[in-house]
């Protein structure tokens, strides 16, 4: 949430800032700016909306200055105005600021400030920043890294800042306190970003701070600080990246691209981590290779998972699997919810967080909580943690030393589409091995739902290819629906939750996803011809179930759609629309009954002239609490 640049070099700094928030465009986009140090002065440029906006501000001007640092905002404290929007400065305007995160304590340092005679000119608990540094430059003003530093150690909360002066036009200082920073380092210039998309086109030598650490770059180095100050010794690792992944390849939106790039992920996926050469007959050792540590599984008597969003609905499909394919009792929580109240503790217990940015706040919050509680029991205690990302090198990647990389790279599009499908594969592939391990499937099933999920990517592609033009036009009908209902039992009801998420988070249409079963309790009182139902009715145990729930809505004048197997007549007469897809046992439909959904939600959103990428309100990485 934010994203934050900075640069340090030979090239003029507003183009690369610029360039790199753009990269960043996704973290937030309530506002933005750029400030960079020229002929002894700080030029600070903000606007409010998106970076368009910005960017027609700076065609105003030449501005050859060589350091500088941008922000694109997501606000939290103070409206989404110009005057709340980042670069801060201090009142001699000789500091700027930019920060992503939460300044815990900025009431109490804002009134200290202003007893001092500090006036402040925006809403946001950033400014208390600057203004700090700007009284801590006073007494040490041979050092701007140790103002920096000095600063850092009076705030609270999660944080990282880029922070430049009009004083010391050499030097970029940059410090993290449990939000994301990296730092990029180039041929006599170098970069910090709140994520790696905006140093790639210049570097793939990056170098990731650690909680509680600081860094000075200047056009010849960069030196890392421990927030007490102890210079530490740190090196560049190398990026794996793969640009087309950044590039919308002639789709309209990134997330129609990534939708496209389902079936290829669940292939990369499945390909990473199952036995190309087990079979029943053959099964000495596990078919699944996720090169987990065996003190992460040995006599499991629990598991817990921890998400946010739509890495909470994958989880709920993970408790499913894990139970029903391993036996293993399965709690799947809010990371808000857990952090305030945890379950209780109980021995031989997996917690694993599932998270596609890998930066979500509250689900490292809470499983950094889960593995203190632990420690704190027995020091010599080693919590059993595993991270499901897509995204192994982020901070979740930091904090947990176990993690099933989902294959599925970064994800741009805000609404999750590929990602959430690369989580579900993941949670199969789990749910597998420790089948295997702990005898609980016949290896026979195991290779038959192997060879299941081996189908998956070219059904996929049958959705797509058949399905995307007429989901394009029934779209079209639903542009003016104000609310939808989502119908799914068992396996599926994961997935009515998230095709309404989908539909609420870029079509803004007010969407419940429900138990099929659970409507007549409720939500059957908002029926009406006016509210259209989407059952995902396949076969297996709660076929018919869902097609009786359907029937009740049917009844109540309620337009009914239906996710269900290709030719099946049953489905054919109880729905007014039909979004087929192949027959697959239940246990792997969610791969596809989620297909359909997704390009629902994007044409309606589409259709409606929305910002499908980039939908109000949101972000990306949600990285305050
Ligand atoms: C934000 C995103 C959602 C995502 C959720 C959890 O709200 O917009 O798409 O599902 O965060 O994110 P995570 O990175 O933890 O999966």
């Amino acid at each position: 949430m934010c994203g934050i640049v900075g640069y340090i070099g030979t090239q003029t700094a507003t183009d690369i800032l610029m360039a790199g928030l753009e990269k960043l465009e996704y973290r937030g986009y309530d506002s933005a700016g750029v400030a960079t140090v020229l002929e002894g002065e700080i030029h600070c440029v903000r606007a409010k909306g998106k970076l368009c906006n910005l960017r027609e501000k700076l065609q105003r001007e030449i501005n050859p200055a060589q350091v500088g640092i941008g922000h694109t905002r997501w606000a939290t404290h103070g409206k989404p105005e110009e005057y709340n929007a980042h670069p801060h400065m201090d009142a001699a305007m000789r500091v700027a600021v930019v920060q992503n995160g939460i300044i815990e304590n900025y009431r109490e340092l804002r009134e200290e400030l202003k007893a001092r005679g500090h006036e402040f000119r925006s809403d946001t608990d950033t400014e208390v920043i600057p203004h700090l540094i700007a009284e801590f430059l006073q007494k040490t003003p041979d050092s701007f890294l140790e103002a920096v530093r000095q600063a850092v150690n009076e705030l609270r909360g999660a944080f990282a800042i880029a922070v430049i002066s009009a004083d010391y036009p050499d030097e970029l200082i940059a410090a993290r306190q449990q939000a994301p920073l990296t730092i990029g380092f180039g041929q006599g210039e170098f970069f910090c970003a709140s994520d790696t998309p905006a140093l790639v086109p210049h570097t793939r030598a990056v170098l990731t701070l650690e909680n509680g650490e600081l860094a000075r770059l200047t056009p010849v180095g960069v030196e890392v600080y421990s927030f007490e100050g102890d210079r530490l010794k740190k090196a560049p690792r190398t990026l794996n990246w793969n640009p087309v992944l950044v590039e919308k390849q002639g789709f309209r939106h990134f997330m129609l691209k990534e939708i496209y790039e389902q079936p290829g992920v669940v292939r990369a996926c499945l390909e990473a981590y199952l036995d190309a050469n087990w079979s029943a007959e053959n099964a000495s050792k596990s078919p699944v290779n996720l090169s987990l540590l065996p003190q992460l599984t040995d006599s499991l008597e629990r598991i817990q998972i921890l998400a946010c969003g739509t890495s909470w609905h994958a989880s709920l499909v993970g408790k499913y699997l894990l139970e029903q394919l391993a036996e293993i009792p399965t709690e799947v929580q809010y990371a808000s919810e857990f952090r305030y109240a945890p379950t209780p503790l109980t021995p031989n217990t997996l917690t694993i967080g599932v998270t596609q940015s890998g930066e979500t706040a509250d689900t490292l919050a809470a499983l950094e909580m889960e593995k203190r509680r632990r420690i704190d029991l027995d020091p010599k205690f080693q919590p059993r943690l595993l991270g499901i990302t897509n995204r192994p090198e982020s901070s979740l990647g930091h904090l947990v030393p176990n993690i099933i990389d989902t294959h599925a790279g970064i994800e741009i599009g805000v609404a999750a589409t590929k990602t959430f499908i690369s989580q579900l594969v993941a949670f199969y592939c789990l749910a597998l091995d420790l089948a295997y391990q702990r005898r609980t499937v016949p290896p026979a099933r195991i290779e038959e739902i192997i060879e299941g999920l081996r189908l998956l990517p070219a059904q996929i592609e049958l959705i797509l290819e058949s399905q995307e033009r007429y989901i394009e036009e029934l779209a079209h009908e639903f542009a003016e629906t104000q609310d939808f209902i989502f119908l799914g039992r068992g396996i599926n009801f994961p997935i009515a939750l998230e095709g309404a998420l989908k539909l609420k988070e870029i079509s803004y249409i007010h969407a419940e996803g429900y138990p099929a079963g659970e409507m007549k309790h409720g939500p059957i009182a908002l029926l009406d011809a006016k509210v259209p139902v989407v059952a995902i009715a396949m076969p297996g145990s709660v076929f018919e179930k869902v097609l009786s729930n359907a029937q009740e809505a049917k009844a109540r004048d309620a337009r009914l759609i239906g996710v269900t197997p290709i030719d099946d007549q049953d489905a054919e007469e109880t729905f007014d629309n039909l979004l087929p897809v192949p027959v697959v046992e239940e246990l792997l439909s969610p791969i596809l009954t989620v297909i359909p959904l997704q390009l629902l939600a994007y044409h309606i959103a589409a259709r409606r002239g929305l910002d499908v990428d980039q939908p109000r309100n949101l972000a990306k990485s949600v990285t305050v609490e």
